[in-house]
């Protein structure tokens, strides 16, 4: 088949070389020149474990094809995937301007024929049917566009396993024909169909991305609970995750859940859920807890901290990522400059991203042992696989004082006291 992808952030980009790793021909829109250039070279500007393999591999086999221009593209495709930012207005609401733009410019270009054309942008129900009235408006009169949308599940840092692996493909569309297309590109492709309307399959990934968030926000009132009575959260969240009909998985208390969807994703459902008349109150207390977490871990921290300088491990909104947006660890930097204490971190991906945000308000390290010379404490803000077996007593012989904060409850307590530091993590007592 040959497909078009318009936008070549995280989902775009990566199930565009997925698509094209099958086979198929794909071709990859943008409107930056310096981004398109880059894409060409094989750069796929954002870090993703695996990609910039795989899109050189498909750049040389021609199978991916990467242009600023509409018309040869769309013009041959089967299917037209929209994979364009959705980011969140002052309100809440998704920001759908870029979603009905792209849909202008491919109305134009449509071939005569069938052309699928589908959101995977994660978009409010109703907005595939907003798209596909802008499709029908400027139509040709042997165009046949039937609409559908297939919500994308993938998570940045395993985006490409997800990509191949998913628990689920969902494709809503009220059009059979739409609907076989859609099966058939996904072939190669594991995991259950869930074939369903337009709207359940919209409504399916806000569902699913607000699911995970208020599992978030249940494992941090839990940890809220033990702080105060001695109970420990891992111990307890352990114990209620072997029920096989709750899971552990998502409920692992921190600093709080942050990133480019679930924050996102919730406050679009809030809003929505007040044009429509629902009652959101449940998700507008997971977003309150969410940032009740971010609060609690500070208060606790300025309680026990009385030094000058502050070492930061991670800061990207989780690991195997570069992203920052919405990420903790920005809220987190900001109220430690907001006490005028001196700052360092340190982020084996992220740290370039956040030099263009903080600029020389932080120092900036290049290995996690650097960043804790002369500093009082350490404060552990992403779970990086490299933390996890670092060398704790020469951490301990840097560090000014054996402080350590831990967001992300990545070490045990006992063993921490063992070594002579004075450890608070997230709900835990020895
Ligand atoms: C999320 C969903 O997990 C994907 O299924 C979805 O496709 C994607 O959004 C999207 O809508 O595009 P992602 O944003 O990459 O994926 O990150 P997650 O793995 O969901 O993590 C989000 C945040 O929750 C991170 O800050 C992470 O540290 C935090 N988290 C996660 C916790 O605090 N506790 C947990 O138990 C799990």
């Amino acid at each position: 088949m040959t497909i078009t992808f318009i936008g070549h952030g995280y989902v775009g980009l990566v199930t565009a070389c997925v698509f094209a790793d099958f086979g198929n021909k794909v071709w990859i829109i943008g409107h930056t020149e310096e981004k398109l250039k880059r894409l060409k070279s094989g750069d796929p500007i954002i870090y993703e474990p695996g990609l910039k393999e795989l899109l050189e591999k498909n750049l040389q086999t021609k199978r991916i094809h990467i242009t600023k221009d509409y018309d040869t593209a769309v013009a041959e495709s089967d299917i037209v995937f929209i994979a364009v930012g959705t980011p969140p207005k002052k309100s809440g609401e998704a920001d759908l301007t870029s979603v009905f733009e792209v849909a202008e410019k491919i109305s134009k270009h449509l071939k005569d024929g069938t052309t699928v054309v589908s959101c995977k942008s994660t978009v409010p129900v109703g907005t595939n049917k907003k798209v596909e009235a802008i499709l029908q408006k400027n139509k040709k009169s042997k165009a046949e566009i039937l609409t559908a949308s297939c919500p994308e599940f993938l998570r940045e840092g395993t985006a490409i396993y997800d990509t191949l692996n998913p628990d689920r493909v969902v494709v809503g569309s009220d059009s059979k024909k739409a609907i076989d297309i859609l099966l058939e590109l996904h072939k190669p492709i594991n995991g259950k169909r869930v074939i369903t309307n337009l709207a359940s399959a919209e409504l399916i990934k806000y569902a699913s991305n607000a699911m995970l968030a208020t599992k978030i926000s249940f494992a941090n009132f839990v940890s809220f609970y033990c702080e105060e009575t001695g109970a420990d959260v891992e111990k307890v969240l352990d114990a209620v995750g072997l029920d096989n009909r709750i899971g552990r998985v998502f409920l692992y208390p921190g600093v709080g859940y942050g990133g480019s969807c679930l924050p996102k994703d919730v406050k679009a459902l809030i809003d929505s859920g007040k044009t429509l008349g629902v009652d959101t109150s449940l998700l507008q207390e997971v977003e309150d807890i969410n940032e009740t977490a971010r609060k609690n871990f500070l208060q606790k921290l300025f309680e026990n901290f009385k030094g000058k300088k502050i070492a930061v491990w991670g800061l990207s909104f989780k690991p195997n990522t570069d992203d920052i947006r919405f990420a903790p660890s920005l809220y987190i930097l900001q109220a430690f400059l907001d006490k005028n204490l001196q700052v360092s971190v340190y982020d084996p991906v992220a740290i370039e991203n956040v030099k263009k945000l903080f600029k020389n308000q932080l120092t900036y390290a290049k290995d996690p042992y650097e960043v804790l010379k002369e500093a009082d404490a350490l404060c552990i803000l992403t779970e990086w696989n490299e933390f996890k077996q670092i060398d704790l007593k020469k951490v301990k012989g840097l560090l000014k004082n054996p402080l350590v904060f831990d967001g992300r409850n990545m070490y045990d307590p006992k063993k921490m006291a063992k070594l002579g530091f004075s450890y608070f993590g997230i709900g835990r007592n020895l």
